[in-house]
């Protein structure tokens, strides 16, 4: 071979290896384009898309796990001592959640729908049986009735008069941790009912949540912009929130935490309205994680959601005084605005 075969054989080469890179290039973005655009097709929550049925029943299973501080000290606590108390648990409860009563609204650009939550005991995940298992713990409800009267001294004198004579209505509760859980009925919140239409007798951290849902879900299919894809569109008929006090914090923004639109990139900000904590949180990217073998970007929300208002000052309107907040857990009206606890 001569050299100047030889040159042109190396610059053949290079050139031809150019073109497959170009041709790669090529078919690579084509390529991208084309999936991308059938995902954004594809990802559609109407009947008969792939995306339907596991966004009605979703597949991964939700552990919830609960651990209580069982007070060792009552009689001390009781004339003044500091509680001491043992952390005891996890008792986990596996979460089924389903979506019921699906309907298309407005030619399909819409869906209705209520979230249906239950959940099963797990023993074997659990430290011991929740119906067994005794925790003393201060009684919830009666701090709440005096810390409502807190402001007139003879008032919460004659309330503490009177919650002495009902049993059951100590400062101090042991009930079994299923009890605490999913609710029992409460000596002294079953007198106040009895005066009082707007009060449940019966209290619990997750009372009235098992089978039940929280309300009628709108959401946008997804069918007009794929980046609405389950987004929530109304919740109880309301496009906004009315409990907290600025209209930042009353903002119903995102999805509802089970389906993000596709194509999800590093440096968005994604909103989530969770009717758990009554209010819309976002989450932004952390870091590159891999699930069952497939690339994926962990979210988490930034410190900013959950700051004080001094330090992110879009919080204001969470802050409402503690006798609201008490309002607000124990009144039936708003059942979902357990958010201090
Ligand atoms: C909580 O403490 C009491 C004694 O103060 C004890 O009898 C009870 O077993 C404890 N409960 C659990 C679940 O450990
Ligand atoms: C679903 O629809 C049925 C029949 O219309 C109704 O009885 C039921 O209460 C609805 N479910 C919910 C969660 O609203
Ligand atoms: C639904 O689609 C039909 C025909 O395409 C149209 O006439 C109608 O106005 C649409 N309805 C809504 C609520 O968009
Ligand atoms: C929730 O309800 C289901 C079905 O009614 C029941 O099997 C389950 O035990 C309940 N869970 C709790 C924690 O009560
Ligand atoms: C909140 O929104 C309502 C209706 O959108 C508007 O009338 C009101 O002026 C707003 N309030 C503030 C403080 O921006
Ligand atoms: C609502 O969410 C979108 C994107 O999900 C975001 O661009 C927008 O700023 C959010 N609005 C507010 C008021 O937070």
């Amino acid at each position: 071979m001569t050299r100047r075969s030889c040159a042109i054989y190396a610059v053949g080469i290079i050139c031809s290896s150019l073109l497959v890179v170009g041709i790669g290039l090529v078919v690579g973005q084509v390529f991208r384009t084309l999936m991308h655009n059938r995902l954004k097709k594809e990802i559609v929550l109407v009947e008969g898309s792939r995306v339907f049925e596991s966004w009605k029943r979703p597949p991964p299973p939700v552990y919830m796990e609960f651990f209580f501080f069982n007070m060792t000290n009552v009689d001390a606590f009781l004339a003044g001592a500091k509680p001491q108390v043992t952390q005891v648990g996890p008792y986990t409860y596996r979460e089924y959640r389903y979506k019921d009563n699906v309907s298309m609204v407005e030619n399909d650009t819409k869906v209705s729908a209520y979230n249906i939550k239950s959940f099963i005991f797990l023993r074997d995940k659990s430290v011991g049986d929740p119906t067994e298992d005794l925790i003393t713990t201060v009684n919830i409800p009666a701090w709440a009735v005096m810390n409502k009267l807190k402001g007139s001294f003879w008032k919460a004198s004659a309330a503490s008069v009177w919650m002495n004579t009902i049993p059951g209505a100590g400062l101090c509760t042991t009930r079994s941790v299923h009890e605490l859980l999913w609710g029992y009925e409460d000596p002294l919140l079953a007198r106040l009912a009895g005066v009082s239409s707007d009060v449940d007798k019966v209290f619990g951290l997750m009372a009235n949540k098992n089978g039940t849902n929280n309300g009628e879900f709108v959401y946008h299919t997804g069918k007009t912009n794929y980046m609405d894809y389950g987004k929530v569109v109304t919740w109880m008929g309301q496009s906004q929130l009315t409990f907290w006090t600025t209209n930042q914090s009353n903002i119903i923004n995102g999805s509802d935490g089970s389906a993000f639109h596709p194509l999800i990139e590093k440096n968005e900000r994604i909103h989530i309205f969770t009717p758990d904590l009554c209010r819309t949180i976002y989450m932004e990217y952390e870091k590159d994680v891999e699930v069952r073998g497939i690339p994926a970007y962990r979210f988490t929300p930034p410190r900013s959601v959950l700051a004080s208002k001094e330090e992110n000052p879009d919080n204001e309107g969470y802050c409402i005084t503690p006798k609201e907040c008490w309002e607000l857990v124990f009144s039936k009206s708003a059942h979902v605005a357990k958010v201090p606890l």
